[in-house]
């Protein structure tokens, strides 16, 4: 696997390969685990040659907290690349992504004004500027995100369709541990009883689901989801929303099949987890 931590010197090694190879693309933040390999070995099996980047994005943060707390774990994350098969690392330093701090803006209207837009503002302008950059820099013909982050994949969809960058985007399913927990950088931040206690939001989207399927209405739903939350002190639920998977705008009733998403955000502890099952 070969590491670059310039632009300059990724776009130089990328040049010869583009006009023979495809390009899939895993952007990452770091602190890898098996949903990040997975990501991976969906790429490698679709593309011949596979380009990761681990650059933990400040301008995507709007708690300066979060952001110093972020996990680095950059030589495991090394030996993860490798044996997902990953060809080719982009490691840049803050200051070579952003010689100066970036003055655009993006905005992308309805679908940042629920749930992690509405909550983390600010947060999707940061991820479409460096995905943005990602995609110049690389230009993959293929970039591979995870459903947990689902408004993020929309907002990306978005993006690569309005500044009609020529990369297809590909959603892989989320990667759970074997109590369900969905599988997040920010849960090696958990303690070992937080790490017990945060399979409530698993349960809770599969108490959603079966209350949505079983006939509840969207408010009786959520409404047991928030109470389910208050019966457990250690959590803060910052929001639990039933929404189209695509648009991201509130649904009130089941769409068709694969379109409706129950999504959750919750503070536990000093971690802030989010988690969705779409169906
Ligand atoms: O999902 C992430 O890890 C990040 O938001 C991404 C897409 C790598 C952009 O920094």
């Amino acid at each position: 696997m070969l590491q670059f931590d310039t632009i300059a010197g990724l776009r130089q090694q990328l040049r010869s390969i583009r006009s023979t190879q495809s390009i899939g693309l895993v952007p990452t933040m770091g602190a890898l685990h098996e949903g990040h390999a997975t990501l991976l070995e969906t790429a490698r099996q679709e593309n011949e040659v596979v380009v990761s980047s681990v650059f933990v994005n400040p301008v995507q943060f709007n708690n300066a907290d979060d952001l110093a707390r972020y996990p680095r774990t950059l030589e495991a994350d090394y030996n993860l690349l490798d044996a997902a098969g990953c060809d080719l690392v982009f490691v840049p330093s803050v200051s070579e992504m952003y010689a100066d701090s970036p003055l655009l803006q993006l905005n992308f209207g309805a679908l940042e004004t629920t749930m992690e837009g509405a909550f983390r503002p600010g947060h999707f302008n940061g991820v479409g500027i460096v995905v943005a950059k990602l995609f110049n820099i690389i230009q993959p013909d293929r970039a591979y995100f995870g459903q947990k982050d689902l408004q993020q994949v929309a907002v990306i969809r978005r993006l690569t369709k309005d500044l009609s960058f020529p990369v297809e985007l590909i959603r892989c399913p989320t990667v759970r541990e074997a109590d369900g927990l969905a599988m997040s950088s920010r849960n090696r931040n958990l303690t070992a009883t937080e790490r017990t206690q945060a399979t409530l939001l698993f349960r809770a989207l599969t108490q959603a689901h079966k209350m949505l399927t079983g006939g509840h209405t969207t408010a009786q739903t959520k409404n047991a989801i928030k109470a389910l939350f208050e019966s457990y002190p250690a959590f803060t639920l910052e929001y639990v929303e039933i929404a189209n998977a695509d648009t991201l705008q509130p649904a009130d009733e089941i769409l068709a099949p694969g379109q409706t998403a129950i999504c959750l955000a919750a503070h536990l502890g000093k971690v802030r987890l989010i988690d969705n099952l779409v169906f």
